[in-house]
């Protein structure tokens, strides 16, 4: 019998400092009620960069996972890293979490599907347990977005929105008939490549980074919101009933939704088209705005530990964003 995953334990860990609305309204031409009418974001955390980085934020998460799954960190056969904001432009941050967690020399593979990459890693990741490749898989969303941040007047439909974090999960082989990760889906559509990127630095021309780049903002995240948003709303919904139609099931059969964190109208836009009630449904963007690949583990660790995720739960996650790439998973908890 083919073995599936499951997650056996999640842990989270944002920077301490507190970014509010308010405190941005001091730096561009912003409001409070702007922002959480049009977001839903009251707090964000933003990294220090004497002493965040995205491989020790990510370690400090997967220490949460291992206790709670009851593991040490030498325990872990393969790590799986989502993030779009890796420390270096190569290598990847995977290997500075190996480096950090001190373990011996394991696999470690980046992943750069901006917010959809935490459920492709999970995918990964069970694909490898099914297989019996790996026994104990540390997969990781994290991200330092502020750093990239235009934090003047004319960054702040972007800026206002995305915020610093690292979530993790452990996965491990489960034993039980119908339950762990029942499916994941995977999508993308490259034709908006440009809708939500950061241009520069690039391999792909003469100079990678110069003045030029950097005057123009290249470095800066630009987002076409509007086109973002239309779609997103789409996709989450589209790819939530795949989810449920892979494995026969109805929406009603949802215990908790966890949709990637990127704008609470999103959230309940989808929530209403799918009828469920509030409590079926997981939001936190209003303590940490935007994270990308980070979001759905930080939702998914405080969900846990608010009780709020139980054993035979049916939870399912759900992401969109840059790409664009799109992703679900359907899990028996
Ligand atoms: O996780 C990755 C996926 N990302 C997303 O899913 C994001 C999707 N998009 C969105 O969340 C929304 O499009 C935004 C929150 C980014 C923007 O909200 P919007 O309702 O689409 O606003 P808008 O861009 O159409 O702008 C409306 C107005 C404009 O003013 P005018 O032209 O109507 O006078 C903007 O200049 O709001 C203005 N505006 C702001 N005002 C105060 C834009 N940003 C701000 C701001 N504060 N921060």
């Amino acid at each position: 019998m083919i073995k599936r995953s499951k997650i056996t334990g999640i842990g989270h860990y944002v920077p301490e400092n507190i970014v509010t609305n308010q405190d941005l309204e001091k730096l561009m031409d912003t409001t409070d009620a702007w922002i959480v009418e049009r977001t839903g974001i009251r707090q964000r955390r933003f990294f220090n960069p004497e002493t965040d980085t995205v491989a020790n934020m990510s370690a400090k998460a997967t220490h949460m996972a291992l206790e709670r799954a009851g593991l040490q960190a030498k325990d872990i056969d393969f790590i799986i890293l989502a993030t779009i904001t890796p420390d270096y432009f190569f290598p990847g941050s995977g290997v500075l979490l190996q480096r950090e967690l001190g373990l011996k020399e394991i696999g470690a593979l980046d992943i750069r599907n901006a917010c959809s990459g935490f459920i492709y890693s999970l995918s990964i990741a069970d694909q490898f347990i099914k297989t019996g490749m790996y026994k104990n898989i540390l997969v990781v969303g994290a991200e330092i977005q502020s750093s990239a941040m235009d934090l003047s007047d004319a960054g702040r439909t972007v800026s206002v929105i995305f915020g610093d974090g690292a979530g993790a999960v452990i996965m491990q082989p489960d034993d039980r008939p119908d339950a762990g990760i029942l499916s994941t889906h995977l999508h993308s559509d490259g034709r908006h490549a440009e809708e939500l990127y950061i241009k520069d630095p690039g391999s792909s021309r003469h100079v990678r980074l110069n003045k030029d780049m950097i005057d123009q903002q290249g470095i800066r995240a630009h987002m076409n919101g509007n086109m973002v948003f239309k779609h997103a709303i789409v996709r989450f919904q589209e790819v939530i009933k795949e989810a449920l139609e892979a494995n026969n099931l109805q929406k009603e059969a949802i215990d908790l939704l966890i949709p990637h964190q990127a704008n609470l109208r999103i959230s309940n836009y989808v929530q209403e088209q799918l009828g469920l009630s509030d409590d079926k449904i997981y939001n936190n963007i209003m303590r940490y705005g935007n994270t990308t690949a980070a979001s759905i583990p930080i939702a998914m660790s405080e969900a846990w530990a608010e009780g709020k995720i139980k054993e035979n739960d049916l939870i399912c996650l759900a992401a969109f964003g840059s790409g664009f790439t799109w992703a679900s998973a359907l899990i028996k908890w």
